[in-house]
Order: structure tokens, then sequence, then C-alpha cells
């Protein structure tokens, strides 16, 4: 990860300078001086205005004596957002990758505190970030940012440093999860899963880990048919952080961990395949927040519940027609056994449901439905409680992870009923699919307040958003931070 310092002096100037600059009237935010001008003048003569979404480089002669100088584009002063801010960093980490820029400072303006330099520091590292597990070439590529230092004002130099921890801390759950989503799907087992919530254990973290055989007994036959077909074991994650104080709250963080979905025996097509090690993504954003608890410290009591296997059509595997039986007694009528997610989730919800909790929150990349509808930077919501719907509205909008709410319409609950059990894993045709999906949950999180969170879409990128530079091809880690906050707001 990049090192991060933050000063209020400086001992020598800089090899690459950062700025920010707002559009023209407003000008560079912390004015280099006169040095500043020139550089302003040079670098609209090649169309920088300050626009956000800009960045440029100069190489100053003489007055500044740094090697280069990179301007990042701001907006209208008025409109700079914490959002802004972490694209501006995300397009700085592009930026100084390709100018091969390993060490950069930035003179910080005063008006932005502490969760702006949260959001831009954040951008930094996670625009930075590349998946390189399997790459044997890497020696001539540029390696990016190594090294930053954020100068600020004196007064502000400890809310600085401490802004700066919260989103180191914040990052290296985000970056977990993307390894974990990067990885190839013979990699990252479902045991794997399991081992990285081994290595969280300590202090406040404790673990229960159930597999094959106790998840017999407990009646878990969900989890238990969509993993017959496959040749690896399936487990059900149980990671539990208790505060030292006494928690006004409790909230179960809920993720669906299918490490390779092929579809079953009703197989995708090979295309739509490609990109299914992803189907751990939910999983991946559990782990990544529990990776972080014991350092943020958040005044509220977390069950992190995880519900993996593969979904594979070997010999035995799980058929149309097939009825299973969750852990709180419903059976599940299989018609496709694609839908596998739901399947895992009902026992991950019910069992979830019994931890007694205040509040459930479910991360799923669960239906293509949801990405055809708000596509890769938007994830679908459903929810049986304004109260707890509008807290993870604060928190994703907040982290600038956007959601859109989606309604839980009970019309169409006759669509999951089912001639021979008590529900059917699809709806009847092709309609409100992600909706079906939803209430297909809804079924087993009884009263207990509820948000799901449709992940299909941003959990994974299959090309860059230009607009989103801090979003990275591939697993985007995505609802890693919005959980932190939201847990973090519940203290
Ligand atoms: N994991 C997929 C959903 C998915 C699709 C995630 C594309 C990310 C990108 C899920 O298990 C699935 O296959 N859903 C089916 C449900 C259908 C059979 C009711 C789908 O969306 O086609
Ligand atoms: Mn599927
Ligand atoms: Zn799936």
């Amino acid at each position: 990860m990049i090192q991060f310092s933050a000063v209020s002096s400086l001992s020598q100037t800089p090899k690459t300078w950062v700025f920010l600059a707002c559009e023209k009237e407003d000008g560079f935010l912390n004015f280099p001086g006169k040095a500043g001008v020139e550089i302003r003048k040079v670098i609209e003569e090649e169309g920088f205005s300050g626009k956000e979404g800009q960045a440029a480089v100069a190489h100053p002669k003489g007055a500044i004596k740094a090697e280069k100088v990179i301007v990042l584009g701001v907006g209208t002063k008025t409109e700079v957002t914490v959002e802004t801010l972490r694209r501006a960093s995300g397009r700085l980490a592009r930026k100084a990758r390709e100018f091969r820029v390993e060490e950069a400072l930035i003179e910080w303006p005063r008006q932005f505190k502490g969760e702006q330099i949260k959001a831009f520091v954040e951008g930094l590292i996670l625009g930075s970030y590349q998946y390189t597990r399997y790459k044997t070439q890497l020696k001539d590529a540029s390696k990016g940012i190594q090294k930053f230092i954020l100068k600020v004002p004196l007064d502000q130099l400890s809310s600085s440093k401490a802004s700066l921890k919260i989103a180191e801390s914040y990052c290296e759950g985000v970056l977990l999860a993307r390894d974990l989503i990067n990885g190839a799907p013979s990699d990252i087992t479902p045991r794997v899963l399991a081992d990285t919530a081994r290595k969280m254990v300590k202090g406040p973290v404790r673990l229960k880990l159930y597999s094959t055989k106790e998840l017999k007994r407990m009646g878990a036959g969900g989890i238990l048919g969509v993993n017959i077909g496959s040749a690896l074991e399936p487990y059900l994650i149980h990671l539990h952080y208790k505060p030292a104080g006494k928690p006004k709250k409790s909230i179960a963080i809920v993720g669906k961990g299918i490490t390779f979905d092929s579809g079953g025996l009703s197989l995708k097509p090979a295309g739509s395949m490609e990109t299914m090690k992803m189907d751990m993504s939910g999983a991946a954003a559990v782990l990544g927040v529990f990776s972080q608890l014991a350092k943020l410290k958040p005044n509220v009591e977390v069950h992190g519940i995880i519900a993996t296997t593969e979904n594979m059509p070997g010999g035995r595997a799980y058929k149309p027609g097939d009825v299973l039986k969750a852990m709180n007694g419903k059976t599940m009528e299989v018609l496709n056994t694609d839908a596998e997610g739901r399947l895992v989730l009902s026992d991950a919800l019910s069992y979830a449901v019994k931890q007694k909790v205040d509040g459930i929150v479910d991360m799923a990349t669960l239906t293509g439905a949801c990405v055809i509808a708000l596509g890769s930077l938007i994830s679908g919501a459903m929810s049986n409680d304004p109260k707890l719907m509008d807290k993870v509205k604060e928190a994703t909008e907040a982290e600038g992870e956007s959601i859109w709410e989606l309604p839980l319409v009970k019309e169409y609950r006759d669509d999951i009923k089912s001639k021979v059990a008590d529900i059917k894993n699809i709806g009847g045709g092709r309609e409100a699919g992600t909706i079906i999906g939803g209430l297909f949950l809804q079924e087993f999180v009884g009263d207990t307040p509820w948000v799901h969170l449709d992940i299909a879409g941003p959990a994974y990128l299959e090309r860059e958003y230009p607009a989103v530079p801090y979003l990275t091809f591939g697993g985007t880690g995505l609802m890693v931070r919005s959980l932190l906050t939201l847990l973090r707001n519940q203290s």
C-alpha cells in the first residue's frame, strides 16, 4: 500500500507537487503564489480550465523547484463534494502511473477537512490498485504512487492524521475484498473464504464455522442442495464482533459466497460464465468489513454471516424439480438451478434472524436483471423497513456507492407460489427479476428490519468508467466502505 504521511511544514521541495484547482474565477485552491499563475497559464493553453474531471501535468521551470506539477480540476468551488475529491485523487493515481510519478506531495487547502481528506486518500489508494497475482512480467511496469505527503495547516494536523488513518483502514478492507474477487475461482474456494475469516479471529472478533456435517444437523437444506454438484465442501461462516462497551445495537451483515456460478444443471452459456468468479462479492464485502472492525472499534455488535459453496453441475448435482428445506423450515421448489443465490441465502438469513439482531443487511450478486436495470454503477436495494433503508442510503451516499430502491411489490408474491412446495425459486416469466429475488429473500427474514442489496452490477467491472477513476477493472470491493460507515454511524 502507499506510504502516507501528514505534515504541516516542509524540509525540501517535493519532486512532484499536486494542487487542486477550481474553475477559472476561483483559481487554484491554496494558490502557490506567482509561480502558480505561470503554471496555470501554461496548462490553460492546453485546455485546462479547472473543470471537474480534468487533470494536467506541467513541468515548471525556474520559480517552482519541483520536477512536475499535477493540477486536478474540481469544478466550481461551492459545488465540491467528497465524491469530487475521491474522483480527483483517483484521476491523480492514473496520471501518476502514466507519468511514472512515485512520490508526490499535495498542498492541502484549509477549507477541506476530515471527511474530504478521507475521501481524497481513498481515491488515491483505490485508483492505484492493480491485481497482479498472476502476472509474471512486472519489471518495467510503472509502479504508480508509492509515497504521498499531505501538507496541511498546523491547526488541522492531528485531525488530518486521524482522517488519514480511517481512510487507510477502509481501503485495506476494500482491497482485501478486491483481491478475493479477482482471484481465480479454483484458487478462491469456499475453504479459502473460511480460512480468510479464520485469520480475523483476535480480540473482539470470534468465529464459528459450519461445514457439511454441521449444516445437515442445522437443516441448512439451501446451502447443501446447491453444494451437491460441487466437489468442494460448503461453509456457513459466522464472524462475531463484540465491542468493549455495551453496544446499543446489533447488526448482521450477510454475504452471498458462490465462489463459482456455472449455473448448475441449468447451465449458463459460456460467455455468461466468464465473470462468475465474482459471485462471492457479497461474501468478500463481509470479510473486508470484518478485517477492520478490531481497528475501527464501532460501538455496535456485528454478526458477519457468509454462505459459501460453488454452484456446479457434478454427477450428483441438484436438479430442476428438487425440493429443498431451508433452515427456517420453509420448503423451496427448485425450478432453475441457476437461481442458487437465494437458496443459499435462505439459510444464511434464517441463521441471522436466530441471532436476534436489530437489523440485517445482505449483499448478493443476485440477478442479471439488476445489471440490465441499473447498470454497473448502481446497486438495487429492497427493504421491509424504511428506517434501516434510510440509514443504508445515508451511508452509501457518503461513500459514493450509489443504490436505488426498488419496491417489494406484495402482489408479485403470487409469482413465487409453488404447486408442490411452500415457494419456488423463480417467477413465472422474465418480469421484475430483481424484485422477485428480493421477495424470495423476504420469506426468510420475518419481522427483522432488513435491507437487501443486489450488487450484481457494481461488484465487478468488465471495463473502466473514466468518470469514476478510483474504480478499477475487476472486483470493486463495493459496500465495504459503506458498511463500515453504516456501522460506525450506529454508535
Ligand atoms: N450470479 C447470478 C447473477 C449475476 C448475473 C450476477 C450477472 C452478476 C452478473 C445469479 O446466480 C443468477 O444466475 N441469476 C439468474 C436468476 C434467474 C435464473 C432467475 C439470472 O439473473 O439469470
Ligand atoms: Mn446463478
Ligand atoms: Zn449466482
